[in-house]
């Protein structure tokens, strides 16, 4: 038994939105450890198409960016035969939890979410109930799929600490029913920053495009747009404080090519930021180089992306499902 409990393998869950083109921030920082993180775990990874209806979408670019995003995900790496990638309108039961997790969750706990104060400032002509009980929807994705770990930005904690206190509500009504998830934070936790104000994280709103580096631009203009990073006056290719420019640099170039700060610093000492800037380009360049090719033939084969995404909503329902009927039990609906 002991053994047994040993072997389970932890169950990873996490989600991305389909909006628009993944950038080297959410690669690095996100999706590149989620194919890490395949080996030794069980990992499902979904597109969240339903938490990207909050706010207005234009129905035929959802359609086609969960499609991309969905290519997207496979090419960085994510093996749909290792790993259950879906589509989370494709899994039913996602709905369901969310109305059975929303009468055990309090008015008074979504009303303090900061996501859904600053949404909702952001979009005063549509704040629409489904932004107000977006956390609701987050806290049936991870539960169903009894996860032990999320692994997730900052910016979303207060969301998955929400999960958890729904889950110990329920848990604590009806007996035990959900695993109580734990947030996963990587001990190198890559925060990218833009390269136009190192200050702020990379974003795609970035009032500067060419602040944001996406993992699908072309070779000529990631070399670019890092030529025109904003750096310091010193000249120097140190990690400091006070050097944010020169240190999100450090940071790209170190996880993309596994050198140490100190290795940087000593391959760099003596040479302009001109030459650094540059090797940092190249050195993006390159890594992103066969995720752009791999994206490309996937794009190419939408019957592949198909069966991919078909089966993983399969595989997604059954562990979903078995969930669904627990909590339908004890609520007390009647079985069909
Ligand atoms: N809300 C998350 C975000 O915007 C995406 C998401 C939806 C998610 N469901 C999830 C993340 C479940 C982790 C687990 O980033």
């Amino acid at each position: 038994m002991e053994n047994q409990a040993q072997e389970r393998k932890k169950i990873i869950f996490s989600g991305i939105q389909p909006s628009g083109q993944i950038t080297l921030g959410n690669y690095l920082g996100a999706v590149r450890n989620w194919t890490q993180l395949q080996e030794e775990y069980r990992c499902i990874y979904s597109i969240v198409n339903m938490h990207a209806i909050t706010v207005r979408q234009d129905p035929a670019q959802l359609r086609q960016r969960t499609l991309e995003a969905y290519a997207l995900i496979l090419a960085c790496g994510i093996d749909p035969e290792k790993s259950i990638a879906f589509i989370q309108s494709h899994v039913k039961e996602h709905a369901e939890a969310n109305w059975a997790l929303a009468c055990y969750t309090q008015f008074g706990e979504l009303s303090r979410m900061t996501q859904f104060k600053d949404k909702s400032a952001k979009n005063p002509d549509n704040i629409n109930a489904g932004l107000f009980t977006y956390p609701v929807l987050m806290a049936g994705d991870i539960l169903l799929y009894q996860t032990d770990l999320v692994p997730v930005g900052l910016d979303q904690k207060q969301h998955l600490e929400l999960a958890r206190d729904v889950a110990i509500r329920f848990n604590g009504q009806h007996g035990n029913t959900f695993v109580v998830p734990d947030g996963y934070f990587p001990k190198v936790g890559a925060k990218i920053a833009s390269l136009q104000d190192p200050t702020k994280k990379m974003s795609k709103s970035d009032p500067n495009p060419r602040g944001c580096v996406y993992i699908l631009d072309p070779p000529e203009t990631i070399l670019k747009k890092f030529k025109s990073a904003v750096t310091d006056s010193e000249a120097q290719v140190a990690y400091r404080e006070g050097k944010d420019g020169i240190n999100n640099l450090m940071t790209i170039y170190s996880c993309v090519t596994g050198e140490t700060f100190e290795q940087i610093e000593k391959d760099f000492s003596g040479k302009g930021y001109g030459d650094f800037k540059a090797a940092v380009g190249q050195a993006v360049a390159d890594h992103l180089a066969p995720i752009r090719d791999q994206y490309a033939r996937l794009m190419a084969d939408k019957a592949y992306l198909e069966s991919c995404y078909r089966a993983g909503a399969q595989k997604a329902s059954r562990i979903a499902g078995r969930t669904l009927e627990k909590v339908y039990k004890k609520i007390g609906f009647l079985p069909q």
